[in-house]
């Protein structure tokens, strides 16, 4: 008797050799394959195929007759900065009027305007917000969410950022992994030292995050009105001697050679990649490091140069599709709607799209136990009022979701 039993569901599994996946006893189909079903126990998937090949007498403690509708994999956005206080829309308004993000950081606005409001915030109430992102992101499909650090670049601040991300993961029925983002900008109080912000993050920060298990990777911004190559170099060695594996926010403004370096360290994903080099892209390809796509911010700056999609095609490099939720370069709290993106802007076909916000996104966070449907996977599913696959990506609004599982508990979604 199994736990949950999905029947004459539409699926697509995102198990790799075929677009939307396959699924034993079933030829490879255009649209995901019909007549499907899928059982949980204890929490993963203990059975997929075609509903005429379930076993005899085959029964569980709950039906769900999905109808026709898609099943796929919850959806894992793996780059995210919910966790934060005060808006950027002003910015954004000076943006259009013709200024850049670099010289509004250098004029103290960009990440250090967000730093601000999130210090004069405090832990307590980063968690209210927190909560209202995370959730609309879940109605959009997320069953694992990454969250980072990097607004508070102070010892008290981002332990207090990467609690608050341990506590959307205690209060939603929702994964949620926390990566310390201690390379994002130099604070005001390091101003023009950032060879001294680096000792201290070294000395102090990485140490207390590692000691209190608050982070699960670790992530930095290279670019040159960020840190160099060298720094980052410093600050991943000091990680992986807590034994932290390391992502970046690679090649988002400049080719500055981040890409390779992430993948010298055998990083798990090189991030944005609007500016990355075809040697960039060997390198990625060598390393298995996962390419995250983030469309939301590229179309937020208004950028013209997209990743080297193709190239990263061709190359066998998995590619992510993430909101990269943040209030400077992507307010987006939809990740169907940057899968969109993905497709529109950067030429990502529909099926890519959903393996980037579900098998890509689980390898891009190191997850090894989901983002596909297949027994002995975690079962975190989402049950779509869609038919066609291609629909998830195709919307601009968020789709409409029937159910969400989360590690084989059934969440109705609120109607609408
Ligand atoms: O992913 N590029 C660096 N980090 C963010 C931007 C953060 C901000 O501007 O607040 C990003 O785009
Ligand atoms: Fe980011």
């Amino acid at each position: 008797m199994w736990d949950l039993l999905v029947r004459r569901a539409r699926l697509a599994t995102m198990t790799a050799g075929s677009p939307w996946g396959t699924v034993p006893g079933a030829t490879v189909a255009e649209a995901g394959v019909e007549g499907g079903a899928l059982a949980v126990q204890d929490r993963r998937i203990a059975w997929i195929g075609l509903d005429r090949d379930l076993p005899a007498g085959a029964a569980a403690a709950c039906e769900l007759d999905a109808e026709g509708r898609l099943l796929t994999p919850g959806l894992v956005d793996c780059h995210t900065h919910l966790v934060h206080a005060g808006s950027r829309a002003a910015e954004w308004a000076a943006r259009l009027g013709g200024a850049t993000y670099e010289s509004i950081a250098a004029a103290g606005g960009g990440i250090l305007s967000t730093v601000r409001a999130t210090r004069a915030a405090g832990a307590e109430r980063l968690l209210g917000p927190g909560l209202e992102r995370a959730r609309t992101l879940m109605a959009g499909g997320v069953t694992t969410l990454e969250v980072k650090s990097g607004y508070g670049l102070d010892l008290e601040t981002e332990l207090g950022m990467l609690q608050v991300a341990r506590r959307l993961g205690e209060l939603l029925p929702l994964t949620v992994r926390a990566t310390y983002l201690g390379l994002h900008a130099v604070p005001p109080e390091y101003a023009g030292h950032p060879g001294r912000y680096l000792d201290m993050v070294i000395a102090d920060v990485l140490p207390a995050v590692a000691a209190a298990r608050l982070a699960d990777a670790v992530d930095a911004y290279c670019e040159p009105h960020a840190f160099s190559p060298a720094e980052v170099e410093r600050y991943f060695a000091a990680a992986e001697g807590h034994g932290l594996p390391v992502k970046l926010h690679a090649e988002q403004r400049s080719d500055s050679g981040g890409a390779a370096l992430v993948a010298r360290h055998r990083g798990l994903s090189a991030d944005h990649l609007e500016h990355l080099s075809p040697e960039g892209v060997a390198a990625l390809a060598g390393a298995g490091t996962v390419a995250v796509l983030l469309p939301g911010a590229f179309l937020h700056l208004r950028e013209t140069r997209r990743p080297p999609v193709d190239a990263l095609r061709a190359a066998g490099v998995p590619m992510a599709v993430a909101t990269d939720w943040n209030p400077g370069t992507s307010p987006l709290g939809s990740l169907p709607t940057a899968m969109n993106l993905a497709c529109t802007l950067f030429g990502l076909t529909p099926a890519e799209a959903l393996a980037g916000a579900t098998r890509d996104g689980a390898r891009a966070l190191g997850l090894a136990d989901r983002g596909v449907l297949a027994p002995g996977l975690r079962a975190d599913l989402c049950l779509w009022n869609l038919g066609h696959p291609a629909e998830l990506a195709a919307s601009l609004s968020v789709p409409s979701l029937a159910t969400r599982v989360v590690a084989g508990a059934l969440h109705h979604a609120p109607s609408r």
